[in-house]
């Protein structure tokens, strides 16, 4: 894969070799930053950056690229199956039948029933979809509603909104150091008027499996909806029902595992229906209006039935090789773990260095040619230290340097030790610059 080195793109570096600066974060025209890079040159809509280096993908948890033939699924949606699926006509009866038959092919992917699958726009769409519009069709029932400390924003926002503004109370659940939820803290948080539970099946940052049957167990035997954001869950880990989550409703977008972005899904088990947020026509069941993008849709599927059993991150492989790194990174000074050692998503594995900031490690360790993240995609331009991380009640001096590292497809052995160089030497330029 050729990706422009940060210097051609324009990026600032600062004198002392490989460590970049705060311009990535702004960049702006004053600094010189924001137009075509120099040395480079716009051929048609392309940017043409000339040859680089073998560049090390480690960035999975933050998307993934789409596979050839998830894309070759889509491409009649794209051409000739162009029609509106509400249509009477020829044109839209093809489009009917291709996303029914859509429908019917993710249900079985997830072993549940057509008519509990909500076709969406991606993840966070979804989990806004499960909470907003769990709680709301729940209000009349109860406003207090819980969740954990390390959820993803679309899950926090989410959350924090139904609190600001339309008179719920949320429970937010510490974690244990390495991340979990304990079932326990759990059971003491219902209140007589807890309505609904969210609690993520994997960590996006730093990979841990939350106890996710146990804490839904919890919840139905008081008649409280649960849902699990599982957006990092599906194609990491191996399942052969979405009910063995026994969650009510489930979370997924297709990006995570080789599929198109803008594409996802919220399973919403029967007979529980949510609020919907958007209105217009009845698309969906009634769910979710809008005319349904059938090319995304049709990626969505293909990538599920591809990719999902058995899940396209070979768990023991990819163990195997997270292991090593964590082995190999951890000898450097300064270094700690902050993934869980045990039940964690195998591909996954977060450290963070003492003293430095996330930022100038996750710019530093690109010009190495290594794409790693200094925490979820969405906060990468946030300098405040991970939530994730300060919920871990590590000092903020340490969650300040959080580097997540998310291996798929493509890695292999012979990246490890490269990895773990880049990464020594950028830690050692780094405390060099001060
Ligand atoms: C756990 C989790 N939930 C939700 C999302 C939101 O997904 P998207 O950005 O594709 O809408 C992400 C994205 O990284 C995620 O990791």
């Amino acid at each position: 894969m050729v990706v422009p080195r940060l210097e051609e793109a324009g990026v600032a570096v600062w004198p002392c070799a490989g460590v970049v600066g705060r311009e990535l974060l702004s960049p702006s025209p004053a600094n010189g930053n924001s137009g075509a890079p120099s040395g480079s040159r716009f051929v048609g809509r392309r940017l043409d950056l000339g040859a680089s280096m073998h560049t090390i993908y480690c960035d999975y948890n933050a998307t993934t690229p789409l596979d050839p033939e998830v894309r070759s699924a889509m491409w009649p949606f794209l051409t000739e199956i162009w029609g509106n699926p509400s249509s009477l006509h020829q044109y839209g009866r093809r489009a009917r039948a291709a996303l029914d038959e859509a429908r019917e092919r993710a249900a079985a992917v997830l072993g549940a029933k057509p008519s509990e699958i909500i076709f969406t726009s991606g993840g966070t769409e979804s989990v806004n979809l499960a909470v907003l519009g769990a709680a709301r069709a729940l209000r009349d029932r109860g406003r207090h509603l819980i969740t954990s400390a390390v959820e993803h924003h679309a899950v926090l926002e989410a959350m924090a909104h139904l609190e600001r503004h339309e008179g719920f109370r949320v429970t937010r659940l510490p974690v244990t150091r390495e991340g979990f939820v304990e079932p326990e803290r759990l059971a003491a948080a219902f209140e007589p008027d807890t309505v609904l539970v969210s609690i993520m099946a994997a960590n996006n940052e730093i990979g841990t499996l939350q106890p996710v049957p146990a804490l839904a167990a919890l919840c139905r035997e008081r008649g409280v909806w649960f849902h699990t954001d599982a957006v990092q869950f599906f194609g990491k880990m191996p399942f052969t029902s979405v009910r063995d989550l026994g969650a009510d409703l489930v979370s997924l977008c297709a990006h995570k595992f080789h599929g198109p972005k803008g594409a996802g899904l919220l399973y919403v088990r029967s007979p529980l229906r949510v609020q919907p947020l958007l209105f217009g026509g009845p698309h969906e069941n009634e769910n979710r209006a809008g005319t349904e993008n059938l090319p995304a849709i049709a990626g969505l599927v293909a990538a599920m039935e591809r990719f999902l059993r058995p899940p396209v991150f070979d768990p023991a492989r990819l163990q195997s090789l997270t292991d090593s790194l964590a082995a190999e990174l951890l000898s450097i000074p300064g270094v700690h773990l902050l993934s869980p050692r045990t039940a964690r998503l195998p591909n996954t594995l977060a450290v963070a260095v003492e003293d430095l900031d996330s930022v100038t490690l996750v710019a530093g360790l690109d010009l190495e040619g290594v794409c790693a993240s200094a925490g979820s995609a969405c906060s990468a331009g946030a300098m405040e230290p991970s939530h994730v991380a300060m919920a871990l009640g590590v000092p903020p001096q340490v969650a300040a340097g959080l580097v997540r590292f998310s291996l798929g497809r493509d890695n292999t052995p012979d990246d490890v030790p490269r990895i773990a160089e880049a990464f020594r030497r950028v830690v050692e330029r780094a405390r060099t610059c001060g």
